[in-house]
């Protein structure tokens, strides 16, 4: 079709009529620019190449996240800390295992735990992968409490329905039942466990996905430095950080007993009160807040980031647009994770 001189004036009218929308494009398109050289969309699934995922071990692992019967005393499964309800998190300032067995730390989400990938998992970072956290947490004495990794394995055994399941999802495995695999079906259903937030369609290019607010938030996020820690796909668990750069973060945060942090599991000074940059992704969803659970509302531990991290004071409105852009890091519940799977049962069965 032929420009009519009509239509090309109306175009430039348009433009003259509109210089206020015309700008804001051009500020929300920045803004969006340095937005992306800091964080990226998610996956459709975190598998990679050295722990890919198949339909039937993310299966298996699915039924072995929800299933309580491997524990010492038959009560713990993974999602008693890790709930589907509560966003992967069990809202306890201290996750508690079995027989009620107070564990150091707070329960962090098991939803996207598995970006963390070059980094290792736990608020210390003592686990090498989501697959080596989910098998240590067969011995870990507060967690599934078993004495020795034989003593899964034979739990596993009792339960007739596992077989066909293990060999599906291990097929040239000729005994299946192996605390590694156990590590590997798990790991592999938390590889699934995505939760796309409408942060990442805004990164994809759709910037009305977040509010003006949000997006007044995501530039104080920016701009304040929050960033410059809380980066990558996971706005967060690309590296440690010492909490409490510039003030003891206890004195901030009222924690009874200080934790050392990566200095209990190195023994190297210069990792005295380091902890692992959490991922902030459904953040809001997820309270308590830090390692030890010390603090319940979010415009509290953004203050007190601000304040151990930065040396800064944030004003009101500051706060309020970065909790809104915390907001919109908030995503959709997998449909994996929505509902709990049917476990094969561990009555007899006629052959
Ligand atoms: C008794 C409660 C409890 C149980 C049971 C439990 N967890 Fe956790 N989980 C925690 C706590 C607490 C942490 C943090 C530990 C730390 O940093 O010292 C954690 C950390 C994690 C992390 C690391 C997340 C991150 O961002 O660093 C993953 C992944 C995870 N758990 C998955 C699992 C899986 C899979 C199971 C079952 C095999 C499981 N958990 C069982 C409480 C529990
Ligand atoms: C120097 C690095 C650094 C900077 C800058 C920083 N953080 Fe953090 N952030 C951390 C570390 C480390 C933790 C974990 C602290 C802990 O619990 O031990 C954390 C924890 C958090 C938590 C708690 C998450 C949870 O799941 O418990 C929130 C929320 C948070 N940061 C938001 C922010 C905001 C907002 C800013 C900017 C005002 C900010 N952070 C700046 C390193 C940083």
């Amino acid at each position: 079709m032929k420009t009519t001189l009509a239509t090309a004036l109306l175009a430039t009218g348009l433009n003259l009529l509109t210089p206020a929308a015309g700008l804001a494009e051009t500020g929300d398109q920045a803004l969006l620019k340095q937005a992306r050289q800091l964080f990226k969309p998610l996956p459709d699934n975190m598998a990679t190449q050295e722990n890919p995922i198949s339909p039937a071990r993310v299966e298996l692992g699915r039924k072995l996240f929800f299933d309580p019967r491997i524990s010492v005393d038959g009560t713990v499964s993974c999602a008693r800390c890790h709930l589907p309800q509560l966003y992967g998190t069990d809202g306890l300032r201290k996750a508690i295992g079995n027989h009620g067995k107070a564990n150091p730390r707070n329960s962090p989400t098991v939803l996207n735990a598995a970006l963390q990938g070059a980094i290792a998992a736990h608020w210390r970072g003592d686990r090498k992968s989501v697959e080596d956290q989910a098998v240590q947490a067969l011995v870990g004495p507060p967690s599934f409490g078993l004495a020795k990794y034989e003593d899964a394995i034979a739990k596993l055994k009792a339960i007739p329905g596992y077989l066909p399941l293990f060999k599906a999802a291990f097929p040239r495995d000729p005994s299946p039942f192996t605390q590694d695999n156990w590590g590997t079906a798990i790991g592999a259903y938390e590889r699934t466990l995505v939760t796309p937030a409408p942060f990442d369609a805004y990164l994809k290019g759709n910037t009305r996905a977040l509010s003006p607010t949000a997006q007044a938030g995501l530039r104080e996020f920016i701009s304040v430095g929050c960033a410059s820690c809380h980066n990558g796909t996971g706005v967060g668990g690309t590296m440690y950080q010492k909490f409490g750069r510039f003030e003891d973060y206890w004195k901030l945060t009222g924690s009874k007993e200080p934790d050392k942090g990566r200095f209990d599991v190195t023994k190297n000074a210069a990792d005295l009160y380091v902890f692992k940059v959490p991922i902030l992704r459904n953040v809001v969803m997820t309270p308590p807040y830090f390692h030890d659970g010390s603090v319940t509302e979010l415009p509290d531990a953004i203050r007190i980031m601000a304040r151990a991290q930065l040396g800064k004071t944030l004003s009101d409105t500051q706060v309020k647009q970065i909790v809104a852009f915390l907001e919109s890091l908030t995503g959709k519940l997998p449909e994996n994770f929505q509902t709990v799977p049917v476990l094969p049962t561990s009555a007899f069965q006629a052959p």
